[in-house]
Formats: structure tokens, C-alpha cells, sequence
């Protein structure tokens, strides 16, 4: 009877998952390939979430391309190599016009006279990938690699919305889709804004961050990214049955076409072209327009259609015959130098800048852009008023490349370093080897201070969110707040009706009642974030988010940490001698010990705190034998964090020990242990899987 009961219960889940797997995926591609919403937020996310939840009740009935890996969890250790099917292959390229039209003429000459023609569309730029897909199902993703092998990023590219995980209506059943991982521009931006926000380095350009984050581990945060798959190719293996018309698929773009049916965003700027003339103007119109695309481009492909000539015109050592890419020249112009600021940043690095007469280049105008160094001015040679050579290529920021010595005016003078901080007039220092010039005055120099605030409320740190760099920024001129400890003293009544204002009048920032209130109330949340958060927001240099978390496992509380030696410091996993010294400097410095005594004050967490931590009750109180080397904690640190999601640590296997928790090296002896008394043995991977919490 209850095993009658049961079967029924899993084939009611059974159903229900496909009826709710259905539904999302229907949402998904309206919303993603059609820009249409059929249900509102809240509906999706409670379909979603029903389905979650029915996966983890049932996980034998949940599948690998369920819409619910769209939003990543999965956590790898590394990547599996992966050898490709069919070598991704790289395309000749050129950035002469004469040379597509010698591919051009090469070509039809190479057919002779037969009739066929030329599909012209986007380089996009990216990271190539392969999708491999088996009977409608996403099997595989793996990265170009070195052509020959990639790694396998299946789990990241589910995550990105517009790869299909099912295909829809027919399809062949087993090729391989290629194309490019891109991120979007405005997505990108906001990306980049949001890291600088949280203390990390920026990503140079969207192609570099695209590919950082297709190598991401957990794949819960490469779904945060917004990426976008382009596709440009279908790769099928021979004598494979095809679908549905036949000759749709004897052309690229015909398999393109097929390619969108299914389920696939294919860009819409691909043309056919039957003459050099039509590709020529294909070339000059995106040379133009490129910048007016949501993501970047740099080039233009131009295949021979019809598939069955790809053979006859056969392949060079690394590339096709049958296909060529153009790519864009960098955009350049020359205009004149009307005078360079020094910025100086918050760690007090300074910027020289010029300022420029404002001109017009790949789609935007340009007023501004960056000198580097002391050293890049002096190898330029930079003259006042000089014209200089900007140019946009495929990163979105403007570059100074040379100077257009035929416009100087003889009696120009050479620009003039400077030898104070613009900000507080400190005598700047340029450290031996290094090429850049800094202001020493840390607590001194206003950029520096909001920059160290601007640290300590950041995401990572202590979280206040409601304190952006403006109000920082506003705060600190206003005179209320002059270091991190002064926010811990700030009253409503000194917030509410501050206003601020930029050169041109316009209101940059107001803080009214609920503001106000909402500032008041993360500031005083913040008091509970734990210690080794509240380490890391001291904004100690050299003392990031994981080495915080390190020290403080470590010695447990800023009074041991205050007191140790830099031995006792460099004992500590990660923490080199370097830094070291400058952890021990710090603390030998008056005014930082009076700080941490006024922080201390106001309430904030100066010891590690395994309540205070208690993050989850997923291990139920399993207890657990640590054994070994990890890779993502050391072990002081996996042991408070096995506590922290309501496990208990035992030193030896007995009967009782419910896992052994393996790192690299484990001992023998225990390893024997465990399995002869029949505990699971699990890696420091099964154990993130367990807790499901992404470190
Ligand atoms: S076709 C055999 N089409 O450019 C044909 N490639 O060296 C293979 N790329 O890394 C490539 N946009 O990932 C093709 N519309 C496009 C492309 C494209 C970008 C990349 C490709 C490869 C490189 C070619």
C-alpha cells in the first residue's frame, strides 16, 4: 500500500515537473529571444521555485537541462579538458579591403563557373564555444581551447539565457552549435561599476571579462553575469540524417535560418551577397554602425554559402579556404591638448589626464583620456597644446597612441610633472622601480579617505548600501564624517536635508527622512557583521577578502592579531613576508590602535564568533573528520565552517563520525579507516554541494 501511494506521488511529481518545466522554458525563449513577458516576475519565480523544490524532493526525476540550472549552483574544482569532435578552426584574416577582394576573386576563380554566392555577417568578440546537442539536448559546452581541446564549461553556458538547453520544433539529431560568448556592453558596464563598488579589480574590456567568466567555478555566479551566446555556425557531422527540407540545410545560411527555429538567437545582421561590391558596402556600413550594436564587434565574416563547395575549396593548415574574416582598423583622430589634470585615486596613485578638445569617435564623443604615468608623458614626449592621436579599438575606453609632431608649435614647452598632491599638497613619491607617483598623505588627503570608506561600506565589507561614494564623498566635506569610526557617531537629524550639487547645478545627491533612516539603520546593522569581514574592511593594504578571513581564523581576535610577530603572521596560509610587515606596521601605528579602540566601541565584532556565524542548519548536526589539504579553506577555516552550517567537528573515525571529510594528502591510515568502517568519504567539492553556499 505505501509503496502504491509512493509510485503515485512520483508520477504526480513527475508531471507536474514536466508541466512546469514546459512552461518556464516557453517564458524564457518569449522573454529572451521575443522581448515579451507572458507572466509577471513574481508568477515566474514561484513556478520556478515550485520546481526547485520538486527537483530536490525527487532529484532522480530532475534533468540536467531543466530550466533550473539556469541560475547556476554547481560548483567544479577544475575544468575537464575536453578533445573536440571537429577542430574549432581560426579563419584567415586581414585588415586590407585588396585582400577580401583577392579572396574574393581567388575564390570564384577556384570554382570556376558555377553559381553561388557569399554570406557576409558579424565578427563578434568574444569567447568561441561549441554546444554540442543530442537528440534536441544540450550534451556539452566546451571553449575553443587551442582548437584541438577545450575545457568543459557546460555548466556555466547553461546558465546563459540565450543557448537553448532544448531545442523546439525539429532539428538534426546530433551536431555541434558554435559561436560567441558576449557581454553585452550595458551589462558589462553595470558589471564593472558594481566590482570597482565591491573593492575588485575592473575587467579590461567586455571580451576579457566574458572569458573570466565562462572559467568561473560556480556556475550561480557566472549566471549573475548576463552573457549572450551569438551563433554563427552549425557544425554536422557527415552522412547524418537531417530534418525537415533538406536543402535548408545546404547552405550557411539556411542552417543559420534552421538554427533560429530551434531555438537559437542568431543575430539578424547577416546578409547574403552575391558580388565584391555587396560586401564591400556590407564592410563599410558596420565599419560605421558597429558602435551602435549593444556589443562589440571587430570585423566582419565573409563564408562561401553553399556548404557543398566547402569541400572542393579544402583548407589551408589552420583555416578554411571557403571563408575570411575582415577586421575593423582601430578608429583614430588627432585633436589638441587643451590642458592635463592630476587625479589621484584612493589609494592615492595618481593619474595625469589629458583634456582635450571634444571629438567625435566610434560613437561617442571623447573629452578625455588617460596619460598613465610620468613615464608615458616623458616617452611621448608630450608638449602643451600638442595634437593627440586617440583611438578607439575594441576596448570602449579612448587611448592616446602618438602625437602629431607636423601641428606643434615650436615654443611649446614640454608638460611639467608635478611634484605635490593636487589634493592636499603633500610632497608625492615615486617608489623605487615603480613608474607611478603616490601621495603618502593616507590619512591626510580627501581622496584617500573616501576611498577608505568607500572600502569599509562596500558589499564585501561591512554592507552599508545605503552609503554610495557621493554621500561619502558629501559626508566627508560637510565635515561629519572624517574617518570610518565617525560614521558609527552620525544622528539622523545631522542627514536628513543634506544636498549636493555638481559644477553644472545639477542635484547629485539628497538625503531625506527615509534615507536618512535607511543610512542609520544599515550603519547600526553593520555591528554585527562578523570579524573577519570587519578585518577586511580596515582596508589594511595587501589584506583582501580571503587573507582577512585567513587571519582571523587564524588568531581568532584583533587583540592576537595586534600582538603578533611578523613570523607569527607569515606562519599564516597565503600571508607572505611582504605582507606580513605591513600587517605588523600597522598595528605598531598609534593612531590605528586608536581607531580599532573607538571601533571597538561602537559596537563592532573584534572576535571570531561561532554563533554570530551560524550561517545555516544544513548538516543538521552530522558530525565530521577533517582530513587533509583543501583548496578553497584552510583547515582551521572548513573546520569553523562545517560548525557554522550546524555540523560538529570529532578528531577521530568511530562508529559515530557520519562523514570524513578528504582533502589532497590525506592519511593513509585514516582513509583505511573509513572505508573498512563503511563512512562515506567525501571532497571538498561534495562538501559545498552539501551546504549548497557559495565561499
Ligand atoms: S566562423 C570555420 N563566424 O573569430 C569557421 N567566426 O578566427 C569558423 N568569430 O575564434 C569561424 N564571429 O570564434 C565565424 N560570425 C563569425 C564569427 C567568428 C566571431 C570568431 C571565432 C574564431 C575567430 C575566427
Amino acid at each position: 500500500m505505501d509503496l502504491f501511494s509512493n509510485f503515485e506521488e512520483i508520477d504526480k511529481a513527475s508531471k507536474r515537473i514536466t508541466e512546469l518545466t514546459a512552461l518556464i522554458d516557453k517564458y524564457n525563449y518569449e522573454y529572451y529571444m521575443n522581448d515579451q513577458s507572458l507572466v509577471s516576475d513574481f508568477e515566474f519565480d514561484k513556478m520556478l521555485r515550485e520546481l526547485q523544490d520538486l527537483e530536490r524532493q525527487y532529484p532522480e526525476l530532475a534533468s540536467p537541462n531543466s530550466p533550473t540550472k539556469r541560475v547556476g549552483g554547481e560548483v567544479s574544482k577544475a575544468f575537464k579538458q575536453v578533445k573536440h569532435r571537429f577542430p574549432m578552426l581560426s579563419l584567415g584574416n586581414t585588415y586590407s579591403i585588396e585582400e577580401i577582394e583577392e579572396f574574393e576573386s581567388r575564390t570564384r576563380k577556384l570554382l570556376g563557373d558555377i553559381s553561388f554566392s557569399y554570406t557576409c555577417e558579424l565578427k563578434y568578440d568574444g569567447v568561441a564555444i561549441g554546444l554540442t546537442y543530442r537528440h534536441g539536448e544540450l550534451v556539452q559546452a566546451v571553449t575553443r581551447g587551442n582548437g584541438a581541446v577545450g575545457d568543459d564549461i557546460t555548466s556555466n553556458a547553461r546558465t546563459i539565457a540565450t543557448i537553448p538547453l532544448r531545442l523546439r520544433g525539429s532539428y538534426p539529431d546530433d551536431f555541434e552549435a558554435r559561436g560567441e560568448v558576449v557581454f553585452p556592453f550595458n551589462e558589462f558596464e553595470s558589471f564593472n561599476r558594481q566590482r570597482q563598488e565591491d573593492g575588485d579589480e575592473p575587467f579590461a574590456n567586455p571580451r576579457n571579462a566574458a572569458s573570466g567568466s565562462l572559467k568561473l567555478l560556480d556556475s550561480s555566479e557566472c549566471a549573475k553575469r548576463k552573457l549572450q551566446f551569438c551563433m554563427y555556425f552549425m557544425m554536422l557531422p557527415d552522412n547524418l540524417e537531417l530534418p525537415t527540407i533538406d536543402s535548408q540545410y545546404a547552405t550557411h545560411f539556411g542552417r543559420l535560418e534552421a538554427a533560429k527555429q530551434m531555438g537559437f538567437k542568431v543575430q539578424p545582421y547577416i546578409k547574403e551577397c552575391r558580388n565584391i561590391d555587396e560586401i564591400r558596402q556590407f564592410i563599410d556600413y558596420w565599419d560605421n554602425e558597429r558602435w551602435n550594436l549593444p556589443f562589440g564587434i571587430d570585423g566582419i565574416v565573409i563564408k562561401v554559402n553553399q556548404v557543398e563547395l566547402w569541400e572542393r575549396l579544402g583548407l589551408t593548415a589552420k583555416s578554411p579556404r571557403w571563408a575570411i574574416a575582415y577586421k575593423f582598423k582601430a578608429q583614430q583622430v588627432s585633436t589638441p591638448l587643451e590642458s592635463v589634470s592630476f587625479q589621484v585615486g584612493r589609494t592615492g596613485i595618481i593619474t595625469p589626464v589629458a583634456n582635450m578638445k571634444p571629438v567625435w569617435l566610434g560613437g561617442t564623443t571623447v573629452r578625455r583620456a588617460t596619460l598613465v604615468n610620468a613615464d608615458f608623458i616623458e616617452k611621448m614626449d608630450i608638449h602643451e597644446g600638442d595634437y593627440l592621436l586617440v583611438e578607439k579599438g575594441g576596448e570602449i575606453i579612448p587611448k592616446v597612441v602618438g602625437i602629431d609632431i607636423s601641428k606643434r608649435n615650436p615654443n611649446a614647452p614640454p608638460i611639467q610633472y608635478i611634484s605635490n598632491c593636487p589634493e592636499c599638497g603633500a610632497r608625492l613619491v615615486r617608489a623605487e622601480g615603480e613608474a607611478g607617483h603616490y601621495c603618502p598623505n593616507q590619512d591626510g588627503c580627501p581622496p584617500q579617505i573616501v576611498g577608505r570608506l568607500e572600502h569599509f561600506v562596500s558589499r564585501k565589507a561591512m554592507n552599508i548600501d545605503s552609503l554610495g561614494g557621493e554621500r561619502l564623498d558629501l559626508l566627508y566635506r560637510r565635515g561629519l564624517v572624517r574617518d570610518i569610526a565617525d560614521l558609527y557617531s552620525l544622528r539622523r537629524e545631522q542627514l536628513v536635508g543634506l544636498e549636493d550639487y555638481d559644477e553644472l547645478g545639477q542635484r547629485k545627491t539628497s538625503i531625506q527622512d527615509k534615507g536618512a533612516d535607511n543610512i542609520i539603520s544599515a550603519i547600526t546593522k553593520s555591528k554585527e557583521v562578523p570579524f573577519e569581514r570587519v578585518l577586511f574592511a580596515l582596508g589594511i593594504r595587501f589584506v583582501g577578502e580571503v587573507g582577512a578571513r585567513k587571519l582571523a581564523f587564524h588568531f581568532k581576535s584583533i587583540d592576537s592579531l595586534m600582538e603578533a610577530s611578523t613570523e607569527e603572521l607569515a606562519a599564516v596560509e597565503d600571508v607572505g613576508e611582504k605582507t606580513a610587515a605591513v600587517i605588523y606596521d600597522y598595528f605598531r601605528e598609534p593612531r590605528h590602535r586608536e581607531l580599532i579602540e573607538r571601533l571597538r566601541e561602537a559596537g563592532l565584532q573584534f572576535e571570531l564568533s561561532s554563533d554570530n556565524a551560524q550561517q545555516s542548519n544544513e548538516l543538521g548536526g552530522k558530525s565530521f573528520v577533517v582530513s587533509g589539504v583543501f583548496s578553497r579553506f584552510s583547515r582551521e577555516e572548513i573546520k569553523a565552517n562545517i560548525q557554522q552550517h550546524g555540523g560538529k567537528v570529532v578528531s577521530s573515525i568511530s562508529g559515530k563520525t557520519d562523514y570524513v571529510l578528504a582533502g589532497e594528502k590525506m592519511g593513509p591510515e585514516k582513509l583505511k579507516k573509513a572505508e573498512k568502517m563503511g563512512i562515506p568519504i567525501i571532497s571538498e567539492e561534495d562538501y559545498l554541494n552539501m551546504i549548497e553556499t557559495v565561499h
